[in-house]
């Protein structure tokens, strides 16, 4: 029997398990395939255009003890910081004026009242300060549904929580093993997220130490089974002040995790055709040019920093994150240009959301209603 091509793989509707293993494995001209199909894929569905969200990591206050994270709760030498409120507004201040459809809050996890509410606080500030016009995407962990809930009323949208890993051994053996890190949790807060009516998103770390092929595919299926509407994956990269440098003899070169996340987002495009995709940061630790790489071949979304230049340095999740020394400013001209080079256009003024979270929405809908006249039927 002749054995299946990768372009016969590409040529299917859906990939099997191990289609997707092939595809991750590809290398010279079937990698080209791979990554022309997916271009074909994001300009079809998507355009070739580029979301900016300003991202603001407001604070690398942390509870919580992940063993890759630069900013986990058990590293002593690192100056912890909390941005004012004022600080915040400012920087969505500097996205509104610049014309950013939407910013990213992002900080270290914790769970408490005070959390809640000035986050809470900061949301309807923000609203008001962009006449509703921002959109916001919070990026803040694992929280209580009662608390998205909030959040989700006070004008958040879009709501970031990466799986890490869909593979829940892996899941353990890169965190610590106790109830604050628990995989159904995280699963929890994913669906909780979803239900509450959130843009939701997750992704997972590439080329992490014990991460076979195999979990690569599974996370792919993971997410498509999960109907995610946002993904940001990015390479693994070491943090030498963190419990998993003592693997990183048996990591894959850092170019390898490069490529292998480009492979992820390209088949993520083809598998998912309108959802966002974000070219993540950590691209660039690797590759001068590695979001502009992302862009090409299916990613929809980039976060420019503009987090005030002075904290930048102590929110560095892996060694090497790029732009800790640049202001918004700089990050911005720069990006504009990058974007660019990469032949996409920046869209600015505009949400840029989720084209899929529109469909997943009157899907539902849809169901409800056929499932009330059902009802009706019957009663
Ligand atoms: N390398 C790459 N990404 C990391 N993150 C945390 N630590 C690292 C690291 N060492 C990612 C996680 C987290 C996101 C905010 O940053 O996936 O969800
Ligand atoms: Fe902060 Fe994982 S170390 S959430």
């Amino acid at each position: 029997m002749k054995e299946t091509t990768i372009k016969n793989i590409l040529d299917q509707d859906s990939f099997s398990k191990n289609d997707l293993m092939r595809l991750l494995q590809t290398t010279g001209e079937n990698r080209t395939l791979l990554f022309k199909k997916s271009a074909e894929i994001k300009e079809k569905y998507i355009g070739n255009k580029v979301w900016f969200r300003g991202l603001i990591e407001f604070s690398n206050v942390c509870g919580k003890d992940c063993l890759y994270c630069g900013i986990r709760k058990g590293i002593k030498n690192l100056k912890r910081y909390n941005l004012s409120d004022d600080e915040i507004l400012a920087a969505a201040k500097f996205a509104y004026d610049n014309h950013y459809g939407s910013i990213a809050l992002q900080s270290g996890e914790l769970e408490s009242t005070f959390v809640t509410d000035r986050i809470e606080n900061i949301l309807y500030k923000i609203k008001e300060l962009s006449n509703g016009e921002l959109g916001i995407t919070l990026s803040v962990g694992e929280q209580k549904p009662e608390v998205y809930k909030r959040w989700f009323d006070a004008g958040a949208h879009r709501y970031l929580l990466r799986v890490e890993s869909a593979n829940v051994e892996l899941y353990r053996k890169i965190h610590p093993n106790n109830k604050k890190h628990d995989f159904q949790r995280r699963l929890d807060c994913l669906k909780s997220l979803q239900d509450i009516g959130y843009q939701t998103g997750t992704g997972v770390m590439i080329g992490l130490p014990f991460q076979t092929i195999d979990d690569l595919a599974g996370d792919l299926i993971f997410m498509k089974e999960f109907n995610i509407d946002m993904c940001g994956m990015g390479p693994y990269i070491e943090h030498a002040d963190t419990p998993l440098i003592i693997h990183s003899a048996q990591l894959l070169p850092l170019v390898e995790r490069f490529d292998l996340t480009l492979k992820m987002i390209a088949i993520m495009r083809i598998m998912m055709k309108d959802i966002n995709i974000v070219a993540a940061t950590a691209l660039q630790a690797i590759d001068p040019v590695g979001r502009e790489k992302a862009v090409k071949i299916g990613a929809n979304i980039i976060m420019p920093n503009i987090t005030p230049g002075r904290y930048r340095d102590s929110y560095k999740l892996y060694d090497n994150k790029p732009c800790t020394d640049d202001s918004a400013e700089d990050c911005q001209s720069c990006l504009e240009a990058r974007v660019n080079l990469a032949d996409a256009e920046v869209v600015y003024g505009e949400w840029g959301d989720s084209k899929h979270y529109e469909k997943r929405r009157k899907g539902a809908k849809a169901q409800r209603r056929k499932g009330t006249k059902a009802q009706g039927r019957k009663g």
